[in-house]
């Protein structure tokens, strides 16, 4: 049995994500009656440090937002599930990030739109005087809304820390590249790894190679995504495929996110293999795509152990 008890610091985007629809047919350029959907928590770092926090271990976050409305929801929503918001910075005269989606009458996507700009202040400026309390986490769970520069330094300064990395999309997880040799555990779905290595990631054969060119950059723990396909993982165990979980799918929205938080909360323990962390990364997978929307509130670690313990893998 897991005692929760890893000091995991999240860096990296905690907003709010609304999603509108048109209730007429949607007119581009023009003002569209709409409703809201929903309004709803958000961000890759938040969404990892949620179900961390709701696993039991002591998480905190470090990002930022705006002196808004918004920015204080944010802070209270985290505090409410006992993160540590201390280190969120409330900034003024910038407004707290963002990601809306306006659906046309039939539900599909008409226009996405993400305003992410506050998180281009966690400068290293913002960062250098706190280093040192920084490397007292033994965990830090990275997600690529950093800029670039910060990225690289603070992987160049994680001292003992566990440098982990989330590379949030294809055309965010390019800032991790100049750092691929100070990550210690990275995990990128299909497109994120094109974009690391070059490879296009069809087939499993596809992925082995892409993960040996991430291994062999000095990388000692790499995992693939492949959606509903499965998972690939390279440790030094060796290179093993993972059938995804038996699901009753509702809503895929935060899975990756999910399957980084399971591995993150197991992997951080003492006396855990990463074989165990596996398995409770595709369990927590499983159980936020059978939930509607990206956290799974009710979560406890006893359904993540009891669907852990069907993941099966074979060598590659
Ligand atoms: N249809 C599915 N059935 C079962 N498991 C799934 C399904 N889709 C995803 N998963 C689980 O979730 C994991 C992560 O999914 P995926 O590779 O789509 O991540 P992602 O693209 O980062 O997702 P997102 O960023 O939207 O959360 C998969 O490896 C798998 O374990
Ligand atoms: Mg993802």
């Amino acid at each position: 049995m897991i005692t929760p008890s890893a000091n995991i610091l999240c860096f990296g985007a905690a907003h709010f994500d609304r999603t509108l629809q048109c209730t007429e047919d949607f007119v581009p350029a023009a003002s569209n009656p709409v409703r809201t959907l929903h309004r709803k928590p958000g961000g890759v770092s938040r969404n990892i440090a949620v179900h961390l926090r709701l696993l039991g271990n002591t998480v905190a976050m470090l990002g930022a937002v705006g002196d808004d409305g918004d920015g204080d929801q944010v802070i209270e929503a985290l505090s409410n599930v006992g993160i540590d918001t201390r280190l969120l910075m409330k900034l003024s005269g910038m407004t707290t990030a963002g990601y809306t989606a306006l659906l046309d009458e039939t539900g599909e996507l008409a226009l996405g739109m993400m305003n992410a700009e506050v998180y281009d202040q966690l400068t290293i400026a913002r960062l250098e005087p706190a280093l040192t309390s920084l490397q007292a986490w033994p965990w830090w769970l990275i997600d690529a809304n950093l800029p670039s520069d910060t990225i690289s330094w603070l992987a160049e300064n994680k001292g003992q820390t566990k440098f982990c990395a989330a590379t949030v999309s294809p055309s965010k997880a390019a800032r991790f590249a100049p750092a691929l040799d100070k990550i210690d555990l990275l995990i990128a779905n299909r497109a994120e790894t094109r974009v690391l290595t070059g490879i296009e990631v069809n087939e499993l054969d596809q992925a082995k190679t892409a993960i040996e060119i991430l291994r062999a950059k000095g990388i000692p723990d790499v995992v693939i995504t492949l959606g509903a396909q499965g998972v690939v993982s390279s440790s030094k165990t060796g290179t093993a495929f993972w059938q995804p979980l038996p699901t009753r799918l509702k809503d895929v929205n935060g899975a990756g996110d999910a399957f980084y938080a399971g591995f993150l909360s197991t992997y951080s323990q003492p006396g855990t293999s990463f074989d165990d962390a596996m398995a409770s990364g595709l369990a927590l997978a499983s159980l936020t795509a059978e939930t509607d929307g990206t956290t799974v509130w009710d979560l406890t670690q006893k359904a993540v152990n009891d669907r852990a313990a069907q993941a099966k893998s074979s060598l590659l």
